[in-house]
């Protein structure tokens, strides 16, 4: 048996902790609740010690310690409320502000700021210093997506350390020595990783600012959703902010979950969401006929559709797009189901779906929609026969469907979509539901307006089998349904029968009662937002990169 401890006892602030060997102060403090002001800390990124702000008296340590950096051991008397640790940590603070711009009111990081929160909390001290006889540093230095204001910069590393142990791109250093110190791109050329937002976002304060979100809004006019990305099978958690007043959506950040993408998130996944109130937006049903577009209403395009299906329904075909919620899905799969609809296919890429690790090696996934898990579980424990592409393709050419409804497509690059469209004979009516017009939409006789994924909550199933939340932050946009409203739409044969958008919590309840996701038995309240195991698609390893 080993000898090594299997925990440690220690006190901070006269509260008893039972750390886990390996822990620092720091770490043990954070599992009782006790918070310690810090900046270079950072939980993903390997400890650097920088800062000093972490500050802790150690029973029988003449000296005051870092406690990020100093292993919790039996028996330890830790406090970080006494008065010498405050002066040092005001000290501290005062360092960091000795030559600071303070140019709180147009930077971007107010209201977030790591140095405005701590001289509210620990500082509070006046001033020793002229503004005059600061040190003046480069401003607004261009670095790429971000933006670097070197007088803003405490030097606290974390930047330097992501892009060498997450990215590993290394584009980062500190240059020169004392308060000459500046943050440069080795090369003085732009950052190239696909990862810099975060940097962004790990910055404590206001000298890496991303360009995207630059001087757009300040953040405390912003309403935040905790939510996931649906730009790839990886799923990444995000908190979504969007202005409640104009309904805009201003910007995307990563929310730490440790199984899936620890604090990060990709570029593409954060910045690729123009499309969802740019000028290619579908905004109400359209038909397109001898190449003019007609602007039609949800009512007719209902009755016509219902009509359609009620005539030949096993002459239809109905593609669901991986982008759709699961709740969307089994939806769909009951309406159509119901009005005599036997033939189902899915819309995404087939060549990408197996592959269920990062080719990156860090986050980003070949299957770039984000709930092929979740369909092809939904199929198996509903046992709905479906047909992959090389079926579909070779029923389309025999032209045995007089009708095609692509339905839950968004963005811009419908992954499996192009394919299906190119194939579909001329005999066979396109209705494509989407959130975007792309050429590819030509040959299509109807067009219907798609809520994005910001506009819509359900469950997606990420490439790791675990299902997670997606939350509605904005209302559906324009005139858009999502595939829930379409379906009963539909069934109904008129536009009266729009579900609330609450009709996905039901069908949550109906997948959770009949165990269709066995993992997922719960109710929709209850369910973490990090995520739970479906316990069925198998869950792959999380991240996996050397730290340091
Ligand atoms: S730019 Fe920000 S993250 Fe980088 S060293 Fe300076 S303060 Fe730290
Ligand atoms: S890796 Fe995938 S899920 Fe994560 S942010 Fe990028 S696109 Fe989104
Ligand atoms: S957080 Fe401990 S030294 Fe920076």
């Amino acid at each position: 048996m080993s000898d090594k401890p299997q925990e440690i006892n220690l006190s901070v602030n006269g509260t008893a902790i039972i750390a886990k060997p390996g822990m620092t102060v720091f770490q043990a403090a954070q599992t009782a609740g006790i918070f310690i002001p810090h900046y270079c800390y950072h939980p993903d990124l390997s400890i650097a010690g920088v800062c000093r702000m972490c500050m802790c008296e150690i029973e029988k340590n003449p000296r005051l310690q870092i406690s990020c950096n100093t292993m919790a051991t039996e028996g330890m008397v830790v406090r970080t409320d006494t008065d010498k640790v405050k002066d040092i940590v005001q000290s501290v603070l005062e360092l960091h502000l000795i030559n600071h711009p303070l140019d709180c009111p147009i930077c971007d990081k107010a209201g977030e700021c790591k140095l405005q929160d701590y001289y509210q909390e620990y500082g509070l001290y006046k001033s020793r210093i002229e503004y005059e006889t600061k040190n003046h540093k480069p401003k607004a230095v261009d670095i790429g997506t971000i933006i670097l204001d070197d007088e803003r910069c405490i030097l606290c590393t974390r930047c330097v350390r992501f892009t060498a142990e997450v990215t590993k791109t290394h584009e980062l250093g500190i240059f020169n020595r004392g308060d000459r110190s500046i943050l440069r791109t080795y090369d003085e050329k732009p950052l190239r990783n696909d990862y810099t937002g975060n940097l962004a976002d790990i910055c404590p304060v206001g000298a890496l600012t991303a360009k995207e979100f630059r001087f757009k809004q300040r953040v405390w006019f912003l309403e935040r959703n905790d939510s996931v990305c649906t730009q790839c099978a990886r799923g990444c958690n995000v908190t979504v902010s969007v202005n409640p007043d104009t309904t805009k959506l201003y910007r995307v950040e990563p929310r730490r979950n440790p199984d899936v993408n620890q604090s990060w998130m990709c570029d593409t996944g954060r910045w690729n969401t123009h499309y969802v109130s740019d000028a290619n937006r579908l905004t109400s049903p359209q038909k397109q006929v001898e190449g003019k577009i007609i602007e039609e209403t949800w009512e007719t395009f209902f009755k016509v559709m219902a009509s359609n299906i009620q005539s030949a329904p096993k002459k239809v075909l109905v593609g669901l797009s991986t982008y759709l919620t699961t709740e969307e899905m089994a939806d769909c799969l009951e309406g159509f189901s119901g009005l005599g609809v036997t033939h189902f296919t899915w819309i995404v890429d087939e060549r990408t779906v197996e592959d269920r690790k990062a080719y990156d090696g860090i986050l980003k996934h070949h299957d770039q929609t984000p709930n092929a898990a979740g369909f092809l579980q939904l199929m198996e424990t509903t046992k709905t026969s479906w047909l992959k592409h090389e079926e579909v393709i070779k029923k389309l050419q025999a032209k045995e469907f007089d009708h095609f409804l692509l339905l839950g497509l968004e963005g811009v690059t419908m992954p499996g979509a192009a394919e299906l469209l190119i194939k579909t004979p001329k005999e066979t009516s396109i209705t494509i539901h989407a959130t975007t017009r792309v050429a590819l939409f030509e040959k299509a006789t109807w067009l219907i307006p798609n809520a994005s994924s910001f506009e819509k909550s359900g469950t997606m199933v990420n490439a790791l089998g675990l299902m997670q939340k997606l939350v509605a932050s904005m209302p559906w946009q324009f005139t858009s349904r999502d595939s829930h409203a379409v379906v009963f739409g539909i069934k109904e044969g008129n536009d009266r029968a729009v579900s609330p958008t609450g009709r996905f919590q039901t069908v949550f309840k109906r997948l959770s009662d009949e165990a269709i996701f066995p993992g997922a038995r719960m109710d929709w309240k209850k369910m973490p937002a990090s995520g739970v195991n479906i316990g069925v698609v198998g869950r792959a390893e999380g991240i996996k990169y050397a730290k340091g």
